[in-house]
């Protein structure tokens, strides 16, 4: 098995393909001892700080749930809870909670706020979403397309359709790369990834033979894909003011039935790391709806419930993938010990 102990998880570029790899296989192993019964709590006595400076559903409760059912302990600090970079700089929250936590999760605009944090605190650091990179959401995402698609990883196409630039464009991206697999980024030619990571993904594919594609076209982008996956096309942190533009540019990248049609893959899967604006369900829904009269933006609800949707498989991956994270990373050396069950 990979050993990642005392390792942080910060960001895809960080890992080999076999430890990306292993950190799923440890996952989907952690999955079947969950269902079997038969899990066995490698984390007893743990402490792990969770920061949210942007809020979230899925990665908090992974992370709770993660760490309760591995016998460690939580302590949760809200986006107005801590002193971080307010009256305490990044570098001293670090060497503080660093002396209290065996691990810490961050949630936070800043990349490099989670890159400092890992190397203050000297204790492993997870990202739990930046602007710049979303990795356990991949994590889930590939076991996801691992469980709903029988071909080897390397065989596996997926298109992205969206806004390219922020965390899952680029999570995506590199990712796909990493992993010798085929990569589509479907967007306006302004939404695609910045330069710096299309050039880091083109290197990684040299040596995993990924075939990657940019394309603004969507009929080629979604063509023979075995997963057609979008995000929000607002994400948090941006002003409200962006709304329009974005509308404008990226409604014909919306994941509708005839672009998953378009496909010309009868079995295509659709997914959304969520939360997903395919209805008028919520407060923001209503309101895209009372000013741009639309009913669903970057997901039809007619996709969204359909057959092809496999979201919630992948929001409950969130779960075992963020559990092999914190597993992998600070259970005891050897603990492990091969199979999680028995
Ligand atoms: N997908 C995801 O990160 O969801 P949350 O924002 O709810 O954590
Ligand atoms: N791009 C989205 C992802 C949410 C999980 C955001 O950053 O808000």
């Amino acid at each position: 098995a990979t050993d990642l102990v005392g390792r942080s998880f910060l960001k895809e570029l960080d890992f080999t393909a076999a430890e990306f790899r292993g950190l799923v296989e440890l996952a989907a192993e952690l999955k079947a001892a969950r269902k079997a019964g038969t899990e066995r709590p490698l984390l007893q006595g743990r402490t792990i700080a969770l920061i949210f400076e942007k809020t979230s559903t899925r990665t908090r409760c992974a992370f709770e749930v993660a760490a309760a059912d591995q016998g460690a302990r939580t302590t949760y600090l809200d986006p107005s809870g801590s002193q971080m970079g307010h009256k305490e700089s990044v570098r001293d929250t670090a060497r503080v909670l660093g002396r209290m936590f065996d691990g810490i999760e961050y949630r936070g605009d800043s990349q490099d706020t989670v890159e400092q944090l890992a190397a203050y605190s000297g204790v492993p650091v997870f990202n739990g979403l930046t602007d710049d990179w979303h990795p356990t959401q991949m994590l889930a995402d590939v076991l996801t397309m691992t469980e709903h698609c029988a071909k080897p990883l390397e065989r596996i196409s997926f298109a992205y359709l969206g806004d390219a630039r922020f965390n899952m464009g680029n999570s995506y991206l590199v990712t796909g790369a990493l992993l010798g697999m085929d990569v589509r980024i479907v967007a306006p030619r302004a939404y695609w990834p910045a330069e710096q990571v299309v050039a880091k993904a083109r290197e990684l594919a040299q040596a995993s033979g990924a075939r990657i594609t940019l394309t603004e076209q969507v009929a080629e982008g979604v063509a023979q894909a075995d997963f057609v996956a979008t995000d929000v096309w607002v994400s948090m942190g941006e002003p409200k003011e962006v709304w329009d533009e974005r509308i404008k540019a990226l409604a014909p990248y919306a994941v509708t039935m005839d672009v998953l049609r378009a496909s010309g893959n009868a079995d295509v899967k659709f997914l959304h790391c969520l939360p997903a604006f395919h209805d008028l369900g919520t407060a923001v829904g209503r309101e895209i709806h009372a000013r741009h009269g639309l009913e669903s933006l970057e997901v039809t609800d007619e996709v969204f419930e359909s057959a092809h949707s496999v979201v919630f498989d992948e929001a409950e991956n969130r779960l075992h993938t963020i559990k092999a994270v914190l597993v992998a990373t600070m259970a005891a050396p050897g603990a492990r010990g091969g199979a999680q069950s028995g």
